[in-house]
């Protein structure tokens, strides 16, 4: 008999079993993949993160090597082992788990598992027991009436075929300019491919600040990729090696098509709790297939939790991870918790992009009176000497304490700088706070503090 049974290897599920066994419960975890990670470490964050960078690089070499005396032959891309060095970087990763289960002391129960009943895990025709179950089963990618994603094939993908896409395309049509969309977009522009996102919003990068998803724009369209936006996909057709994209454009219900060699759906993803019998056992899920959970994570049947992108909130690896600890915790007997309004969402292009908090729209349709404190990375040396002075850092303050309530950044090493806000909104600090403390010179950082005195007293280097 375990005290925990986990359903899922991805970030939240294995964060929760190590987090268990660290507080002293035995604990299994059942994943039926043929290696531990989940959608992160298999096929979403890290090989995405591998293909981000070495297409950065290409980039680099092509655009910037020469301005700064480095001469080399032409760089090109070997996408074979462009894809081993992905491979490599998931590999170790995937490893990386399974020795921390081994440590952990966590069986890991190979297979797909069902619940019979509270208690009773069924992988096979066997049943494991535990006092406590933990869903993490998390996502998969959301289907679209009308295009069917056939990953083998290598024509209309998802984000699981786009990462391993047979060859390079010439050209390829993204259709929704989400997170998944510009990231695996800018790779492939990157690499060569000529690009067009078709997006039914009428700005990219949903629910980041007006100012970002503006600039974010520019610096995409300098990079080569196009935007089509305000138009909705109705559909996508494959016919041997190539594809057409059928869309209506709002403003006049105008119809169009365009053709790619490969078309990549990226218009979200469900939850997936498929096979797991919920139905039966009675746990209640939304409308839109999250499993409800209370302010513990506990699902409408006892003993039995949700968590991850199969629990309502973002569907971002780290929240999972902190859902993960913190009903680990709250299965010990102690305190687990997770701040949802310090959750920070990184885009992993270059620049990259990072959001914490409110931004300014939200902020004022809650009728609350902000301070808006911007520096362009153009008045920070680091930046300027890394070639990458494209962008700002937005922090959003309370006008009457100060106390900050969100920062937005496009930059270089946003989605590292996006922490100490974090930190500061987690401690409740002011935006004086922030502008007070020092920050190394020359580093990227100083724009943030630079943000923070623009809404006191000044900025210094406007
Ligand atoms: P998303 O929800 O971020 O974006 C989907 C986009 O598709 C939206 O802008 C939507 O308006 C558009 N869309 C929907 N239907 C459409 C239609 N018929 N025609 C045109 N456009 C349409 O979803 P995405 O990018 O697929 O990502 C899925 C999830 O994975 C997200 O929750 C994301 O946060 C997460 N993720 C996070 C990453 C990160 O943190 N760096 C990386 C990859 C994924």
């Amino acid at each position: 008999m375990y005290d925990l049974i986990v359903i899922g290897a991805g970030p939240g599920g294995y964060v929760c079993a190590i987090r268990a066994a660290q507080l002293g419960l035995k604990v299994a975890c059942v994943e039926g993949r043929e290696t531990l990670g989940g959608t992160c470490l298999n096929v979403g964050c890290i090989p995405s993160k591998a293909l981000l960078h070495a297409s950065h690089m290409l980039h680099e070499a092509h655009e910037n090597f020469d301005k700064m005396g480095l001469v080399a032959p032409e760089v090109t891309v070997d996408w074979s082992k462009m894809q081993g060095y992905k491979a490599e970087t998931v590999g170790g990763n995937t490893k990386g788990i399974e020795f921390l289960f081994k440590k952990n002391k966590i069986d890991w129960l190979k297979g797909w598992a069902s619940i019979e009943a509270p208690g009773r895990v069924k992988i096979g025709d066997t049943v494991h027991e535990a006092k406590n179950i933990v869903i993490a089963s998390g996502s998969v990618p959301a289907s679209l009436k009308g295009v069917e994603v056939d990953n083998d094939a290598g024509v209309i993908v998802d984000s699981t075929g786009a990462l391993s896409l047979p060859k390079i395309p010439k050209s390829m049509v993204v259709i929704g300019a989400g997170v998944i969309g510009l990231e695996l977009g800018s790779v492939y522009a990157r690499l060569g491919a000529e690009v067009t996102v078709v997006e039914y919003l009428d700005v990219i990068a949903p629910g980041m600040d007006g100012e970002v998803q503006k600039q974010f724009q520019k610096v995409l369209v300098k990079q080569g990729l196009k935007f089509v936006l305000g138009a909705a996909v109705q559909g996508a057709t494959a016919d041997n090696d190539k594809a057409t994209v059928s869309y209506a454009l709002k403003k006049d219900d105008s119809q169009h098509k365009l053709e790619a060699e490969v078309v990549l759906l990226a218009t979200g993803r469900r939850p997936y709790a498929d096979g797991l019998g919920l139905d039966k056992l009675g746990v209640e899920v939304t409308d839109r297939g999250f499993i409800k959970v209370d302010g513990h994570w506990a699902t409408s049947v006892k003993g039995i939790y949700a968590i991850g992108d199969a629990a309502p909130g973002p569907m971002l690896a780290h929240k999972a991870e902190d859902e993960g600890m913190a009903v680990a915790e709250v299965i010990a007997g102690k305190h687990g918790h997770v701040n949802y309004s310090v959750i920070p969402g990184v885009i992993y292009t270059t620049p990259e992009v990072a959001s914490v908090g409110l931004t300014e729209e939200a902020a004022k349709a809650e009728g609350r009176k902000v301070k808006v404190g911007k520096f362009p990375f153009m008045g920070n040396a680091r930046a300027k000497a890394v070639m990458q002075a494209d962008g700002f850092v937005k922090l959003i303050a309370d006008a009457e304490t100060d106390r900050v309530l969100g920062c937005h950044i496009i930059g270089p090493n946003a989605g590292e700088m996006i922490h100490e806000i974090c930190v500061a909104m987690e401690f409740g600090a002011s935006a004086e706070d922030v502008a007070l403390t020092c920050h190394a010179h020359p580093t990227t950082s100083e724009a943030v503090r630079e943000a923070a005195l623009a809404c006191g007293s000044g900025a210094i280097h406007v």
